[in-house]
């Protein structure tokens, strides 16, 4: 199982919340059997990626030290996606702090290219129906409304799927991300970003190699797979592009670049209402 936030929001309950440590234990060693990208190609100039920003993460404000939390997706000045399990075990009072902010305008997550820009988190709003793990991931989306806004050369919104965009079997589509590059090594994530060229699978049978192993795939989702490439571990919450449109968000899988299991991501065509109520109330409070 896939899903990265997990292990550094872990890290981050570590540092500034006392968690029980057995509980902390067993969480750990359920996220430890993660894996990690493989294969995928450093973006190409033509390539649609200038929507990508990456969710990072400052255990002390002090400190420079910076780490990656997941990818996220600019789709209006002051908007962006992510999946839900990026959030959801964060305290709201930490996702809203100098701890946590988005980082645009730059294919290097890490600051190795100047042209960054940073946008701390004014709102957001969760999936009220994200339950997490117990229900496989199930309305995997978040919405985050930044402080300053996406006005830079290389960030630009993307368009999102409709309600009435159709998901066709084998036409291809590309993840973005900064995710783990190497399977066997911890944090080895890629500090450009990268891309995976992948094709959308036969949804039945997605569904029937998951119900195998007793893994709901739902209505909410929609699988994917590419040749010894896919999005993995640190891609969560990043985009999968097709045709200019914001078509799925990374959410989770069995391994990555597996030619048995594909990737599961968020169909985005479920949640346009979804999206809109959330722009419109937070809009108000903000
Ligand atoms: C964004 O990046 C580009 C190219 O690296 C740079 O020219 C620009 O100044 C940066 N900042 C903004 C706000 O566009
Ligand atoms: C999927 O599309 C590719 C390229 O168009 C083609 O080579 C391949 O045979 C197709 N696979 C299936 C299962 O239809
Ligand atoms: C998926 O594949 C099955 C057989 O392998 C086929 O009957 C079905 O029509 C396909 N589904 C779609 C949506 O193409
Ligand atoms: C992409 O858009 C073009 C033009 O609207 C359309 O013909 C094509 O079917 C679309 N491709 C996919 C995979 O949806």
């Amino acid at each position: 199982m896939k899903s990265f936030a997990v292990l550094l929001i872990l890290f981050l309950l570590l540092i500034h919340e006392a968690v029980p440590k057995k509980q902390l234990k067993r969480q750990r060693s359920r996220y430890k059997k993660i894996l990690r990208i493989v294969g995928g190609r450093l973006v190409h100039k033509n390539d649609d990626y200038l929507s990508a920003v990456s969710i990072i993460y400052r255990p002390h404000l002090k400190k420079d030290l910076i780490k990656l939390a997941c990818g996220a997706t600019i789709i209006h000045k002051y908007w962006s996606l992510t999946a839900s399990h990026c959030l959801k075990p964060i305290p709201n009072r930490l996702i809203m702090s100098k701890h946590i902010f988005l980082r645009g305008n730059t294919t290097y997550w890490d600051g190795s290219s100047k042209h960054y820009q940073d946008h701390f988190i004014a709102d957001y709003s969760l999936h009220e129906d994200y339950l997490g793990p117990q229900n496989q991931f199930d309305n995997d989306i978040a919405l985050l409304k930044v402080k300053e806004p996406f006005t830079g050369v290389y960030e630009k919104p993307v368009c999102i799927a409709s309600r009435s965009y159709t998901y066709i079997e084998n036409t291809s589509a590309v993840v973005f991300g900064w995710g783990f590059t190497d399977p066997h090594k911890q944090d080895s994530n890629s500090k450009a970003l990268k891309a995976a060229d992948i094709r959308i699978t036969n949804f039945s049978t997605c569904l029937k190699i998951h119900e195998s192993i007793n893994k709901m795939v739902s209505a909410r989702m929609v699988c994917a797979w590419g040749h010894k490439t896919d999005s993995c571990t640190g891609d969560s919450g990043g985009p999968m592009i097709q045709n200019d449109t914001l078509i799925g968000i990374v959410s989770w899988g069995m391994e990555c670049a597996s030619d048995h299991w594909p990737g599961i991501y968020t169909r985005i065509s479920e949640f346009p209402e979804w999206i809109l109520r959330k722009i419109k109330s937070l809009s108000k409070t903000t």
